[in-house]
């Protein structure tokens, strides 16, 4: 039995990861500031749930104060980090460029920091697909270039990628660095496309579609994700990069539709100017991690927005 500390323990995927360990008798203790984000209630709805689980413990304090971190992992020892907070999503990051270079970076560095004077003997950092930039064409590699991310977020990103590889460097602490293709599932984030889209459709109003529509994403289900991230850690060693995604690529047009038939709905559609920031699509080759980690992701599109509309319904009024 493990000891793990998952920052952002109460977000989104945070709380799927934390559940993930508790549930197969691992302990668990989660670092999160509950910024207002968006609705700090359903964070602590989160938590409740992973609190019906013996071996939990909650932290609150925010990963850019070095001595709270400290602290936290001195209390809570564990063997190993996941690091998932961070300030998320793309445009918001065009909006307030600072704080995100502030907590993805400074506060990354100082998980890092920590987590090396504590000696833990794994660390996973979540990264994400945005970092590939604006391409089109074969599915993203983890050999491919990343230098030309076109948002703050995808620069903080790679930059967090930078810092993990530097600390692994000196301190020989295996860091895994996971690249995260757009997750969605029970408790998404409600900025996310498709939780916004789901209730602005149960409530008959529009939907706004940036482009034409062909833009294309590679939608992760969140188990898929969880599993992925549970495989990283278990197998940590050395400095590694994987992509977690779904590996198939749909139109946003296909989601829009996806989930209107879930919701058993006919959608309305407005469209608006594709956003700065935006990348065209988004692919994830997820052949490393399946050679290294056995991820094999098994929750097809169809099928995972079925189970998303089913949680919107029955979880968000
Ligand atoms: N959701 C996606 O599609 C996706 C895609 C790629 C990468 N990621 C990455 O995965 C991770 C989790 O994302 P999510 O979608 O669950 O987002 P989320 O916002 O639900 O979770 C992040 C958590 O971090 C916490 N947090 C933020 N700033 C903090 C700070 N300064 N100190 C302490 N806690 C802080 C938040 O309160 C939140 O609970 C993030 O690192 C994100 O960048 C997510």
């Amino acid at each position: 039995m493990a000891s793990i500390l998952v920052t952002g323990g109460a977000g989104f995927i945070g709380s799927h990861v934390a559940e993930a360990f508790l549930r197969r008798g691992d302990s668990v203790s989660i670092l999160d500031n509950f910024n207002p984000f968006y609705d700090p209630a359903l964070k602590r709805r989160n938590v409740e749930t992973l609190a019906a689980y013996p071996g939990f413990r909650a932290f609150e304090g925010d990963i850019r104060d070095a001595g709270r971190v400290v602290d936290v992992m001195r209390d809570a020892r564990p063997d190993g980090v996941v690091h998932l907070a961070a300030m998320a999503g793309v445009r918001p990051s065009i909006e307030q460029p600072a704080l995100y270079a502030d907590v993805n970076v400074m506060g990354t560095m100082r998980v890092l920091e920590a987590a090396r004077e504590a000696g833990v003997a794994r660390f996973v950092f979540a990264s994400s697909s945005s970092v590939y930039g604006n391409r089109e064409g074969e599915p993203f590699r983890e050999t491919d270039n990343v230098d030309h991310p076109v948002s703050p977020y995808a620069a903080t990103k790679k930059s967090g990628e930078l810092l993990c590889h530097s600390w692994h460097h000196l301190s020989g602490i295996p860091v895994t660095c996971l690249r995260f293709f757009t997750v969605y599932g029970p408790r998404q984030r409600p900025d996310l496309a498709i939780h916004k889209f789901a209730g602005l459709m149960r409530r008959g109003e529009a939907v706004t579609v940036f482009g034409d529509g062909s833009t294309r994403r590679d939608y992760t289900f969140v188990d898929d994700i969880v599993d992925g991230v549970v495989r990283a850690y278990d197998r940590a060693s050395g400095y590694r990069i994987y992509n977690l995604g779904g590996s198939a690529t749909i139109a946003l047009r296909d989601m829009v539709d996806g989930l209107a038939a879930a919701l058993g709905v006919v959608p309305r559609v407005v469209h608006a100017p594709e956003q700065p920031g935006d990348v065209r699509m988004t692919y994830a080759d997820v052949s490393a991690a399946r050679r290294d980690l056995g991820f094999s992701p098994s929750v097809p599109f169809a099928e995972g927005i079925r189970k998303f509309a089913r949680w919107h319904v029955e979880a968000v009024r």
